[in-house]
């Protein structure tokens, strides 16, 4: 068996999805440009995984040198997690992120058409529904991103599609993830973001340990029990061994096939449910506030995850308690993160 290639390793799910794959026997390359994320996360995977995983730093963008590294590591399949993710930025700056997720994209796709690698999953989003109202949201709901972000989601899919289309020694599997949150549960990786968190989970965290204000709750009036947002948040450790399934699927399929899949629960938590769990698995408070709607914000989003299912054989195991905890575990042992 080759080795992973996963770009984008060392970040917050790139990290857990090496360390699920090095524990149960893979070999990963992690190639990274660490634009987001630290050298110490990919150290602290490989203790996780002893002997599984090799480090390159470089940027999707630099084609040669994905090409040195292709041409010496006996890569067999690539996890393509590299890319910008911050919704809010890409409406700010839209050329950035088209450069770095869409023509890295295709620089990566460009060093593997010399290389015999055909076996390719890509990380989309959920963001790529948009403001869907019917839900559970199934693979084949109507796709309309709201950010250049979502946009890059979707024009890269198609551009894998077109891809397996054109060349059926390809297979391509889109894993589109709702919410990933929550942390290995050693405590030693995890989700650091830089700044003020945007998302929900880190916010409670840091807030939680008393290093930022009062969480505030965008939205008490939705169409919900309790009148605020639902999603579908999925623990990462879960999320990682769905990119296990991918892998062990996609070989087993017919040439040219191409799989777009959910990662999800199925379920939907409210943000009040989320807070509540929270305080009550690790006997901690939460300061809080109510505040308006955040713009953008959809009221309920959650996944169809049959297709996972029936695909991948895979299917989320963790709780929404273990969610918690184990978020909570990261932050407590790490306060600063990396
Ligand atoms: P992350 O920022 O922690 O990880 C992304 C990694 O890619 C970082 O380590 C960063 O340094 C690296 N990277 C970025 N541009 C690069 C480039 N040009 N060359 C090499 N490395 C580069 O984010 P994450 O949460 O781990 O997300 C991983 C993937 O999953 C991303 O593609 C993201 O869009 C997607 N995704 C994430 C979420 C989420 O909520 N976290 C949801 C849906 C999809
Ligand atoms: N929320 C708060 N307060 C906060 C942060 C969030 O109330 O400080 C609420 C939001 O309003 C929403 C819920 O918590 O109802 C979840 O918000 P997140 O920001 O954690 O997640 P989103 O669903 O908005 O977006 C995330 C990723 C996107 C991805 C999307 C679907 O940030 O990149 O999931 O996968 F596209």
């Amino acid at each position: 068996m080759g080795r992973v290639l996963v770009t984008g390793g060392a970040g917050y799910i790139g990290s857990h999805v090496m360390v699920v794959l090095g524990r149960k026997g893979y070999r990963c390359v992690c190639l990274d440009n660490f634009s987001n994320s630290s050298p110490r996360a990919v150290e602290r995977a490989q203790v996780l995984a002893p002997g599984a995983i090799e480090a390159v730093e470089a940027d999707i963008r630099d084609t040669e040198a994905l090409r040195r590294v292709l041409a010496g590591a006996d890569i067999s399949s690539v996890i393509h997690l590299a890319g910008l993710k911050a919704v809010g930025e890409s409406v700010e700056k839209p050329a950035l992120y088209r450069d770095n997720n869409v023509r890295g994209t295709q620089c990566l796709l460009e060093a593997l058409a010399g290389s015999g690698v055909r076996t390719f999953v890509f990380s989309s989003s959920a963001t790529v529904y948009g403001n869907a109202t019917a839900m559970p949201i199934g693979e084949d709901a109507p796709t309309a991103p709201a950010s250049p972000y979502g946009e890059n989601k979707l024009e890269i899919e198609r551009m894998l599609a077109k891809l397996a289309g054109e060349d059926p020694s390809w297979r391509v599997a889109s894993l589109r993830y709702f919410n990933p949150v929550g942390a290995h549960e050693s405590g030693t990786i995890g989700e650091h973001p830089s700044g003020t968190p945007n998302n929900l989970m880190p916010y409670v965290c840091q807030a939680a340990a008393g290093l930022r204000g009062p969480l505030r709750v965008f939205g008490t009036d939705y169409p919900t029990p309790d009148g605020t947002g639902i999603r579908d948040y999925i623990h990462v450790m879960d999320l990682a061994e769905g990119h296990m399934a991918a892998l062990t699927a996609l070989p087993l399929t017919p040439p040219g096939t191409v799989m777009t899949v959910n990662l999800g629960t199925g379920m939907g938590h409210s943000v009040l449910e989320v807070v509540d769990t929270f305080e009550r698995v690790n006997g901690v408070k939460v300061p809080r506030e109510l505040a308006g709607r955040r713009p953008g914000d959809v009221p309920i989003c959650y996944a169809d995850c049959s297709r996972a299912r029936q695909l991948l054989r895979w299917s989320s195991r963790r709780t929404l308690e273990d969610m918690c905890r184990d978020a909570w575990r990261w932050q407590v042992l790490n306060p600063a993160g990396y």
